[in-house]
């Protein structure tokens, strides 16, 4: 792995900011130029003291890597911090850094995180989500929800336009809003060694007026404005869409799109030959400059309703192969909706601008408007004809093209995925047991790794950290020495309830309060990576604490673990971000919760619904041990 490469692999895969009840919105005013006071009121990211993190690293340490490991590594800790050390000298980089710059960790976030990451966007970092399944089964249901769609976006839009978006709060604590500017007009340009990411509205002069659809591998501008600036209405766009879907009617189109998903080198550099043709880099730039992506699938092999989830799942991650819907992608769009003709509905987005919260904030408007908005036939103009855009493909695109199919259908042969729905109940439980149930969750699944596996790994969970100006993520450890201490119990004849019960309490307590050091900005992670770059900038070779077998484990995150809450019933899926590893996304809902768990197939020590099954049974028997334990004794 490269210096940087655990990096992209332990990137913070997508998790929700807004836990109803803590994010609470509140209305604004109409004022233009609100959003910038408010991003001015916002604090710094803060640098936690350097003694703080290397205790807490050497904490985190304890329940991963064994006790020699943990000697060696608590040695290197004490040079790397000792007075007048290298850690020091390190710690007053960032400490000035932190000073000048609007936010110390940002850029090199983006950077490191997401640009200078190489492996493909499809499943390696993209997110997808999976809507409730709608009604339709034809063309008609499908065009008739992607006009509706479109039209709550152009909603959701208005608000970003006028800057009158509810601002967030955590923890009764204003949040960052940049990322909902971030995500439409936006897309990934790829790059040789190094991608960027380019936004296409934000003080422009003329930002795009126009999305792009995609049907049948086929690509067409559509302008979602009238002439006088309003947007078209549900019916307009209807009788659009209908325009397009019957000029694209062919099914044998070269996947074009299906580039977007290979390696960002070797897409880099088709993108450069590809691009080299007048009209190909027109239709390149149309796509890349619009506002977001509908993508019109084609209906996916049919499997029984225990299934349906799974299968959306892989469609809304990849799209199924080269034979299915792989090809009638944009991957490196920020945005791109999903409708398919058999009512599978869902979005993938292209991480590197937002994480999930504005994403989800956008689909619950959209999922509502959705439901109330009914199409109205009112007398109007003709509009033109959607510009169906062309593509010069030389025999070498061709190669290229025939390369991304090849490898996007080893990777989706290779993708081991479990969408579930957890039944047996919801946030309700833990929280009458007065306990987080984010932190119970958390608890479950190392309960669950634990028995699968019989150790403890280390494990991600995201945290917000946008209380901060352009804050974006840290790690929670889950991997605690409480939670080692329950899991080891839990299944130990030998114990009393009421001591398990006590273990799991003390537990969920120490998870909880992670969660609230991480996203007050004094977690450990993002800390130690910005110590890393700043040895990268400032001396010649790496201090020892990163170079220590220690810290490589603590960053294989074989657990990669996201909440995503939304008020649609959805969920979140994403994939795995170590080869041996499980990728978890979940959105609790006050009596169920939705699980969406992957590994890949060429790992033969995991298995997707091995394991969405051992989650179950954790939280489960979690569940009876509570019951069983009358209150008195907790
Ligand atoms: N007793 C009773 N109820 C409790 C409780 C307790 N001890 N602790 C929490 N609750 C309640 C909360 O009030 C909340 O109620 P609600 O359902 O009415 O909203 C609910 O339980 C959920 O709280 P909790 O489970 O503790 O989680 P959270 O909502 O605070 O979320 C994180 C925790 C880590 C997910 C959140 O802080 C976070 O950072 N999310 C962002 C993740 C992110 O940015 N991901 C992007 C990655 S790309």
């Amino acid at each position: 792995m490269t210096v940087l490469g655990f990096l992209a692999r332990t990137m913070g895969k997508t998790g929700m900011v807004k836990p109803s009840s803590l994010v609470k919105p509140v209305a604004l005013t109409r004022i233009p130029g609100r959003y910038l006071a408010h991003q001015e009121s916002l604090p710094k990211l803060p640098v936690p003291p350097l003694k703080q993190t290397c205790d807490r690293y050497l904490a985190a340490l304890e329940p991963i890597v064994d006790s020699e490991m943990l000697k060696h590594t608590q040695e290197l800790v004490m040079v790397f911090q000792a007075q007048g050390g290298v850690g020091e000298r390190l710690q007053k980089g960032l400490e000035h850094r932190a000073r000048k710059t609007e936010n110390w960790l940002s850029d090199w976030w983006l950077q490191t995180a997401y640009l200078d990451y190489r492996l493909p966007v499809v499943i390696h970092s993209s997110p997808g989500v999976v809507l409730p399944r709608l009604e339709f089964s034809d063309r008609q249901g499908q065009i008739r929800y992607a006009a509706k769609l479109i039209a709550g976006v152009l909603d959701f839009k208005s608000m970003i336009d006028n800057e009158t978006l509810p601002v967030e709060y955590l923890g009764g604590k204003m949040l960052c809003m940049n990322q909902y500017y971030q995500v439409l007009s936006s897309c990934r340009i790829p790059g040789i060694k190094s991608d960027s990411v380019v936004n296409y509205a934000l003080n422009k002069k003329r930002p795009p007026s126009h999305i792009t659809v995609v049907h049948n591998y086929q690509f067409f501008v559509l302008d979602v404005y009238n002439s006088d600036g309003t947007p078209l209405t549900v019916d307009q766009l209807y009788i659009q869409l209908e325009k397009i879907w019957n000029s694209s009617l062919q099914t044998n189109k070269e996947p074009i799109g299906i580039l977007t998903s290979n390696h960002r080198n070797s897409w880099g550099k088709a993108y450069a030959n590809l691009i080299k043709d007048k009209t190909n880099k027109e239709s390149v730039r149309a796509i890349q400059k619009s506002i977001f992506t509908v993508c019109l699938d084609a209906p996916m092999p049919r499997v029984s309703d225990e299934m349906y989830r799974t299968r959306a799942a892989v469609q809304m991650l990849h799209g199924g192969g080269s034979r299915w819907n792989s090809g009638n992608r944009w991957f490196d769009k920020t945005l791109q909706f999903i409708i398919g003709e058999d009512g599978t509905c869902g979005v993938i987005y292209e991480h590197a601008p937002a994480e999930g919260p504005p994403i989800v904030a956008l689909i619950d408007h959209v999922v509502e408007y959705t439901k109330k908005s009914e199409m109205v036939r009112t007398p109007m103009v003709p509009l033109p004809m959607p510009q169906k855009l062309r593509f010069n493909i030389t025999p070498e695109i061709k190669r290229d093209i025939e390369e991304a199919k090849q490898n996007m259908n080893i990777m989706v042969h290779d993708l081991d995925m479990k969408a579930i729905v957890f039944p047996h109940f919801g946030k309700n439980v833990p929280k009458s047991y007065k306990m987080s149930p984010d932190a119970f969750i958390q608890v479950g699944l190392q309960l669950a790794y634990y028995r699968t596996y019989k150790r403890c790994c280390a494990t991600y969970e995201s945290a917000s950290l946008r209380m901060f100006k352009l804050g974006r993520t840290d790690t929670i450890r889950s991997a605690t020495s409480d939670s080692a201490n329950f899991v080891k119990a839990m299944d130990d004849p030998i114990k009393q309830n009421s001591e398990k019960v006590a273990l799991l309490e003390k537990a969920v307590k120490a998870h909880r309060a992670y969660t609230d050091m991480a996203i007050r900005g004094q977690a450990i992670d993002r800390h130690l990576l910005g110590l890393k770059l700043q040895a990268i900038e400032d001396l010649s070779a790496l201090p020892d604490i990163f170079m220590d077998t220690s810290y490589a484990v603590a960053n294989h995150y074989n657990l990669s673990t996201s909440q995503v809450p939304a008020k649609t019933d959805c969920v979140m899926c994403f994939g795995p971000v170590v080869p041996d590893g499980y990728g978890v996304c979940y959105n609790p809902m006050e009596e169920h919760i939705n699980f969406a768990v992957s590994a890949f197939n060429s790992c033969a020590d995991t298995n997707a619904a091995r394991m969405a099954q051992a989650l179950e049974d954790a939280l489960v028997d979690m569940k009876t041990l509570l019951d069983q334990t009358p209150k008195a004794k907790l």
